[in-house]
């Protein structure tokens, strides 16, 4: 259907819906599965909020939300301008790229009170996990619903399950996570 529609008298080539779906690759995958590795070294580092997610489902979006602040994935992103501007006494010249950094903005003392502590019950309405504006996040939603199904199930369904060697640390400024993350666990229940 996208595929044979018009915008503006433009047709997407076969080029284009192809970059599409290379997009879609690091775009869907690689983001979820970091930020699924990162906020399960996060809960399983914690007993006590680990026990309070099995008691109360009802916290998993809450959690993931928090996570997704508190280490995102995609830390840095390109922009390039071709106005320029100043801003807070920074001059950026026209025809210019420009990084800005989401995991910085994301712990903005100024946004968030204590922005290196985890507080499942802060507000996010200022988050900027996805992005804001005409570039935002086009898969936030099934992204937090991949992360909140997992969170449930992997807690369900595998009691026991416990870091092997505690919190692995987070590696890469773009596309941040944990690159592997051990863990034990006592058994499989079925679904
Ligand atoms: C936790 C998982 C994810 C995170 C943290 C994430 C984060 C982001 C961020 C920050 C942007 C904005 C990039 C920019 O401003 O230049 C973005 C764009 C995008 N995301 Fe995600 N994303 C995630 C999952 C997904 C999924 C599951 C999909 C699709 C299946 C997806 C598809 C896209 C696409 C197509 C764009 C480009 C939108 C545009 O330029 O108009 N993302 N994502």
């Amino acid at each position: 259907m996208i595929t044979s529609s018009e915008f503006e008298g433009h047709r997407l080539t076969d080029e284009e819906v192809l970059a599409f779906v290379r997009l879609l690759f690091p775009a869907g995958s690689d983001t979820t599965y970091l930020a699924l590795g990162s906020m399960m070294n996060h809960v399983l580092g914690d007993p006590e909020l680990k026990a309070r997610l099995l008691a109360d489902p009802a916290l998993v979006p809450k959690v993931v939300d928090e996570c997704l602040r508190l280490y995102s994935t995609t830390a840095m992103m390109p922009r390039y301008t071709e106005t320029g501007m100043d801003y807070e006494g920074a001059h950026i010249p026209p025809n210019s790229w420009v990084m800005f950094g989401i995991r910085t903005a994301n712990r903005d003392p100024s946004v968030f009170e204590d922005p290196d502590r985890f507080d499942a019950a802060r507000s996010q309405r200022k988050s900027l996990a996805f992005s804001v504006g005409s570039h935002a996040c086009l898969g936030m939603h099934l992204a937090r619903a991949e992360m909140q199904v997992s969170l449930e199930l992997l807690l369900k369904r595998l009691p026991g399950l416990r870091l092997r060697d505690g919190r692995v640390p987070m590696t890469q400024v773009n596309l941040r996570g944990v690159r592997a993350l051990p863990v034990r666990f006592d058994d499989v229940l079925p679904a």
